[in-house]
């Protein structure tokens, strides 16, 4: 695992972009998993502006959808689905059928996990998943003590998860449930981007590189990944010893 410490949020956002782009500038038909959140928001928008300028051909990739809340519908702002849709797709022109992501509406939960286990083996597995970091030390909706084995799953989400989850949405909603890659289709993926900026995120980052790798805090287990990549700001990294 690789730490790349940036100057300031902007600088990150700036590099994450870069890493994306030059991922399907070399491999146009590039599976893609990438996170919602505040975390990648500048990223997304820089992305987006850069392929639109460089013409960067996104028509052949394929996105697979990292999780969602569980009930929320589609056209809800605060929805996973929604985020990516006005931050990557809309400004990218992203054709439907490059879209696979999580229906947390659906009656058989189960059968979205099994579709998308069997979506992401028949595209080949995920080139590049991209994650921020929960302030419960959360990857996806991998909450503390979640097994790592784990492939799709639907999960209850913790305390901290459905109080911090609150800001993405303009009423107060119950978020419950989650839905959700595993930690094993992170380390599988061939290559794993974790974000994180500011300084609130700064002693789950603390947490996350210099403790023991343990499950208590699912972040951590990016340090297992080969090609794993920890890109944060200066401030995420304050509290660091090094
Ligand atoms: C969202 C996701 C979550 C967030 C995490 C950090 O798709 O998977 O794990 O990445 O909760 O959220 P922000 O970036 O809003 O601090």
């Amino acid at each position: 695992m690789q730490l790349n410490i940036y100057k300031d949020y902007n600088e990150l956002s700036v590099h994450a972009a870069n890493a994306i782009i030059e991922l399907v500038k070399n491999k146009p038909h590039a599976v893609l998993c990438l996170a919602a959140g505040d975390t990648p928001r500048l990223t997304y928008s820089l992305m987006a502006k850069k392929a639109q300028e460089e013409k960067i051909d996104f028509s052949k990739c394929s996105f697979i959808g990292l999780d969602e809340w569980v009930g929320i519908p589609p056209q809800n702002e605060g929805s996973c689905r929604y985020f990516l849709q006005t931050t990557i797709f809309t400004p990218l022109q992203i054709a439907s059928e490059q879209i696979n992501l999580f229906d947390a509406l659906s009656n058989d939960l189960e059968k979205e996990c099994t579709t998308m286990n069997k979506k992401i083996i028949d595209k080949g597995g995920i080139d590049l998943m991209l994650v921020g970091v929960g302030m419960n030390g959360h990857i996806g909706f991998n909450e503390p003590g979640v097994p790592v084995s784990n492939n799709a799953h639907v999960i209850d989400l913790d305390e901290v998860t459905q109080s911090v989850g609150q800001k993405y949405f303009s009423e107060p909603v119950a978020i419950k449930k989650g839905i959700t890659l595993g930690l094993n289709q992170l380390l599988q993926s061939r290559k794993a981007i974790m974000m994180a900026n500011g300084l609130k995120k700064a002693p789950v980052i603390s947490k996350t590189l210099e403790e023991e790798i343990n499950i208590g805090m699912p972040a951590s287990i990016i340090r297992k990944h080969a090609q794993g990549i920890v890109m944060i700001d200066k401030e995420a990294a304050s509290a660091l010893k090094i």
